[in-house]
């Protein structure tokens, strides 16, 4: 299939041309920028120097994209929407890394991203693009709304919690997350640039984060009642990487071994989620073993004395919080093997 990647000189447009490089169904035919437009890609991403013969960015057109098979938007929430829309009218296949098709009711983008919605109809269209919970309706889609990074590991910590009915109620979730710097993007505001960044250990966004949005919806959706969820995010001193802990109370008289079996039981199966158990692995997750790979490292803790529990979950928010997962939903919608061009296991040390 021929892939256009938009914004293919970000953070995340750089992980998409990388991957992407080595998918074997998948030829990226077209890579836009505005800055670098006429340059080879490994001008932007010199990493990529000799992994593409010949590629180069180009201006952002409507009519190359329809030239695809498949469109990767990895621009700014309310910018790639001028076209995504358009694209996805025209029957080519969306995987939207931003949040504009993410959030069911379109009411909600004005007052959290800022813009009224000009294609409030497709979010109903667009799936969820998260594969370990929304796999049966990815399957033949057409527009796909990539996860946030930090929902997406707020979201795996909690699920299995949500969906057991484990929690009390009403069931209140408070993900703590703890975000590299990369999730800033590669033109980073003040507070984001490395003499400010480096060393720091932040809170951020503290009063409403726009990601609990998102994963409240996912989790009261899985849970089948409502779920609420605050999330407050912490920059820390690394450039990939996200860890949620997502504390809860648990129903009287639930214990650990009923938590481990939730989590046992919805992940089963899945490719890209590997159980960390601190009683017999003596850690719990944690960003550095996932760098660079698609997996999620999911683990809980259960404090028997007050019935707390918190899952946890680890990724790297420029793979399985990204063009990772974007390629893992696009994978599934087009009906193969889910892990096609992601089997590359982390870096270590
Ligand atoms: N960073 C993460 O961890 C992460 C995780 C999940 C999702 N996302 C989402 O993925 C998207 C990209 O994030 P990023 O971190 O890769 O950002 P980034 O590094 O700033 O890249 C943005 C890309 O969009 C292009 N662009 C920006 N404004 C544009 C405009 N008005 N018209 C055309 N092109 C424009 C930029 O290239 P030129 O300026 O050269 O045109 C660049 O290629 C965002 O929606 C973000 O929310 C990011």
């Amino acid at each position: 299939m021929k892939a256009a990647v938009l914004g293919a000189s970000g953070f995340t447009g750089g992980e998409l041309l990388r991957l992407l490089a080595f998918h074997p169904e998948v030829e990226v035919s077209y890579a836009t920028s505005r800055e670098y437009a006429g340059r080879p890609v490994h001008y932007a991403h010199p990493h990529l120097r000799g992994v593409y013969q010949g590629l180069r960015f180009e201006p952002l057109s409507l009519d190359r994209a329809l030239e695809a098979d498949v469109v990767f938007s990895a621009l700014p929430h309310g910018v790639g929407v001028k076209v995504t829309g358009e694209l996805y009218e025209s029957g080519v296949m969306v995987v939207d890394l931003s949040a504009d098709y993410r959030l069911r009711d379109p009411g909600l983008y004005p007052r959290i991203y800022g813009f009224e919605h000009p294609y409030p109809d497709l979010l109903e269209k667009a799936v969820y693009g998260l594969p370990e919970l929304r796999g049966e309706e990815l399957r033949g889609a057409r527009l796909i709304a990539v996860p946030g990074c930090n929902s997406t590991a707020a979201i795996l910590a909690a699920a299995p919690l949500a969906a057991s009915g484990l929690l009390e109620e009403p069931a209140r979730i408070l993900v703590d997350v703890k975000a590299g710097s990369s999730e800033a993007g590669s033109k980073p505001s003040r507070g984001d640039h490395h003499p400010l960044r480096e060393g720091a250990v932040r809170p951020y966004s503290a009063r409403g984060h726009r990601h609990a949005v998102e994963a409240e919806q996912e989790l009261s959706r899985l849970a089948g009642s409502s779920v609420r969820v605050s999330l407050v995010p912490h920059a820390v001193p690394a450039v990939r990487g996200v860890l949620a802990s997502a504390h809860a109370w648990l129903r009287e008289g639930v214990d650990e071994a009923a938590v481990a079996r939730a989590y046992a039981s919805l992940y089963r199966g899945k490719p890209f989620v590997r159980l960390v158990e601190a009683r017999s692995q003596g850690r719990y997750p944690d960003p550095k073993f996932v760098a660079g790979s698609n997996y999620a490292d999911v683990g809980w803790a259960v404090e028997a004395r007050l019935g707390r529990v918190t899952g946890f979950a680890a990724i790297d928010n420029l793979v399985k919080g990204a063009a990772g997962q974007a390629i893992q939903a696009f994978n599934v919608a087009a009906g193969l093997p889910e892990d096609a061009g992601l089997r590359i296991p982390p870096l270590a040390p």
